[in-house]
């Protein structure tokens, strides 16, 4: 039998008529792992899957897939609206017209997958209310961390468990970047120029290196995770536009990794959510999660640790959990709607309004970086200052002056504190005479419980 030929695995029901909006990194992989998959896919499904209708803005331009038996068009609302289109795959980006687009097709009691974490992130809660009240369903496996099945892994797999903390390096053009800029030492611009090249920047590289795309799929991570509405404004975020590439090498000094992670916790007063550059210790798994890939740590109270491992953008891994929803949209279109897998993880009237901390409220560790004038006294004034705010000092490496300013870096890491009291803390350091530029703070996760 030669490939993407397909032995109908059921032949009683019709194939899935797959609409498909995009046709670019993620439409195109989509296209291309449908054709070549076919056989199993239709063995997984019970029917066969076909895109029959797709739009894209440029009709001539060059794509990565094959298009014949696709009717293509320039208008999105006639893939929507096609009465021989079961499903639609959103795949165009961004909020507009993605956001009607669905909402139509969700009016239509069409299934919609999409991998556009933004437009989750900011109207999922009612895109999933309108998914519900209609009978149908959004489903968005693809949207955090590309090839990753984290979204079913936290809602069904870890079923049973109740959800601590999640961690997770959710970013593949930042990573990429971090770790050619650490091993190759190349610039910030030309590595993000390759990430684009390579289809892994969103529209908006901006989104990428100043953790939206980051706080993005950390909102959506945390909302399944706690069974609560999805709150991206709430989420506190860092770039890595600004990492010096010194706090890089220090921080291996030390024995650690940066890393631009998205942190969730739930405590007893609320949930923070947070995305940073964070240093972990290289000795864990998540330190060694290099170039796009990406990783989520999860920790429930019964199984303890799990961590998910695998590519974190890409035409290929992305369209893998685009194609995994289809599939499932596949074997539960003949399923009562009220008996589905939740959006949230929980049913619909037990997600909780839970609070979100202040990041005055979180506590974690601190690295500290102290350009100083090197003179006598200095280190006493700084030792003096953090203990004054009952800042204990875990570890510190002072180097030479470097130039003939007589400016030399200390660099610190101090134990857990609440983020209040260190900044108070890196006030009155900065205030201090011997200190001679503005003092660089990343935050410290040990990540083990
Ligand atoms: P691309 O830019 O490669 O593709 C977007 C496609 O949508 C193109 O075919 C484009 O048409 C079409 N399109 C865009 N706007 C319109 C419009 N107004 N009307 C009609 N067609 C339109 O994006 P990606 O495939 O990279 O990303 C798609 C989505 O998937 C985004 O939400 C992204 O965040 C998400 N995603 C991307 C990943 C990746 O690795 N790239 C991974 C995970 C999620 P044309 O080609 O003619 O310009
Ligand atoms: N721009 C995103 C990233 C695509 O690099 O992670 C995958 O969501």
């Amino acid at each position: 039998m030669s490939e993407g030929e397909v032995t109908n695995a059921d032949a009683a029901l019709p194939p899935l008529r797959v609409g498909l909006l995009g046709l670019g990194t993620v439409g195109g992989g989509v296209v291309n792992v449908l054709t070549r998959n076919a056989e199993d896919i239709a063995r997984r499904s019970g029917r066969r899957i076909d895109v029959v209708h797709a739009s894209a803005r440029n009709l001539g331009a060059p794509r990565i897939c094959p298009l014949n038996g696709i009717l293509l068009t320039t208008n999105p609302m006639d893939v929507v609206e096609n009465p021989n289109v079961d499903v639609i795959i959103e795949v165009m980006g961004g909020m507009t017209p993605a956001s009607m687009l669905i909402r139509r097709a969700l009016e239509l009691g069409k299934p919609v997958i999409t991998a556009n974490k933004a437009l989750i992130a900011h109207e999922g809660n009612e895109l999933f209310a309108l998914a519900q009240a209609k009978g149908t369903v959004v489903a968005f496996e693809a949207a955090v961390a590309g090839g990753i099945p984290i979204i079913k892994a936290i809602r069904e797999g870890l079923a049973g468990n109740r959800i601590e903390w999640l961690a997770g390096i959710i970013n593949g053009t930042g990573n990429f970047i971090l770790t050619a800029m650490r091993d190759e030492g190349r610039s910030f611009s030309d590595v993000l120029a390759e990430a684009q090249k390579l289809g892994y920047a969103e529209a908006d590289p901006t989104f990428d290196v100043e953790g939206i795309d980051g706080a993005h799929k950390l909102s959506i991570l945390a909302a399944i995770a706690f069974g609560m509405p999805l709150k991206f404004d709430s989420v506190y975020t860092e770039g890595i536009s600004t990492l010096k590439t010194e706090d890089v090498r220090y921080a291996r000094e030390l024995g650690y990794q940066i890393k631009h992670l998205g942190f969730a916790r739930r405590h007893e007063n609320g949930v923070e959510m947070r995305v940073h550059p964070t240093l972990i210790p290289e000795r864990r798994l998540l330190a060694n999660v290099d170039g796009v890939k990406n990783a989520v740590l999860v920790w429930g109270d019964a199984v303890g640790p799990t961590l998910y491992y695998g590519a974190g953008a890409g035409a290929d891994p992305t369209a893998s959990a685009v194609v995994a929803d289809l599939v499932d949209v596949a074997r539960t279109l003949t399923a009562d709607p009220n008996h589905r897998v939740p959006h949230l993880a929980v049913v619909p009237d037990q997600v909780s309004d839970l609070p979100i901390l202040s990041m005055d409220d979180i506590q974690t560790g601190y690295y500290l970086r102290l350009t100083v004038l090197d003179q006598p006294g200095v280190l006493a004034n700084i030792a003096r200052t953090l203990a004054d705010f009952g800042i204990n000092i875990e570890a510190m490496i002072q180097k030479e002056a470097s130039d003939e300013t007589l400016h030399l870096p200390i660099v610190l890491l101090t134990h857990p504190m609440r983020e209040a009291i260190m900044n108070d803390a890196i006030e009155s350091l900065q205030a201090l005479d011997e200190v001679c530029a503005p003092i660089v703070r990343l935050r410290v996760e040990s990540l083990v419980s």
